[in-house]
């Protein structure tokens, strides 16, 4: 089949989620002004540049405040500052509570059960449950041109200035654990994937040497 996207898919279900997987997800915490603590997941969401580190997410329309922005982008633009919180297998339920839509004064990290540590440069929280942590200062945001009357899309680029890596998760060769990490990704629909110590395979790169 071809479609074009303004037109429709004429599926049961829109599959273009479901074409571009897995996705890493970014597991924002930020905080606002007066110190409010927020958490979410978001999975459009991936590392853009390796020097100096980059990650962007980008988010939809809010649906609870009257500016009708989510709380994670309000705040990183108040504050310019946000930490990515890896997901792995063993806090799968808790990133999924953290989505839900709440006013913008109710602290998801709380909700869903997970600890707070201090970060070292910014002041949003880390969760502690997570193993790898960055530390983000916001670069720039970028309204993506909503040419179909859809939701609007603001995405959140952050420079990463400091990266948390529990030191059990990286192996007597310096390189990181993954099997132990055991991170999941997010498919379509509810689907999610998770990375085990069977799921990854290596291919040396033609002409490539670390
Ligand atoms: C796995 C997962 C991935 C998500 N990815 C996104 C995303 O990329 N962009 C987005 O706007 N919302 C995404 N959501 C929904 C947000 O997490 C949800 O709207 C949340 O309430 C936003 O929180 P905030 O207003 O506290 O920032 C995702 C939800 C889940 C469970």
């Amino acid at each position: 089949m071809f479609y074009e996207p303004k037109d429709g898919h004429g599926l049961s279900k829109n599959p273009f989620n479901s074409l571009v997987v897995p996705r890493p997800i970014g597991w924002i915490s930020s905080v606002d002004g007066a110190g409010n603590v927020n958490l979410a997941p978001y999975s459009f969401f991936n590392a853009v540049a390796y020097n100096p580190p980059t990650v962007m997410f980008s988010a939809g329309h809010g649906q609870v405040e009257d500016d009708s922005k989510k709380d994670s982008l309000r705040n990183i633009v108040e504050t310019g500052e946000f930490v990515h919180n890896v997901t792995t297998w063993d806090t799968r339920e808790a990133m999924n509570e953290s989505s839900a839509t709440t006013a913008k004064d109710v602290d998801e990290m709380a909700m869903a059960g997970l600890t707070p540590i201090p970060s070292t440069l910014v002041k949003p929280p880390r969760v502690k449950e997570a193993p790898i942590h960055f530390e983000c200062k916001l670069l720039q945001t970028v309204d993506l041109p909503n040419t179909s009357g859809g939701n609007t899309y603001t995405v959140v680029f952050g420079e990463v200035i400091g990266i948390h890596i529990e030191d059990e998760f990286i192996l007597p060769s310096g390189q990181i654990d993954i099997a132990k990490l055991h991170p999941i990704g997010r498919m379509g629909y509810q689907d999610y994937t998770e990375v085990t110590g069977e799921t990854v395979f290596t291919m040396d790169r033609p002409g490539f040497r670390e």
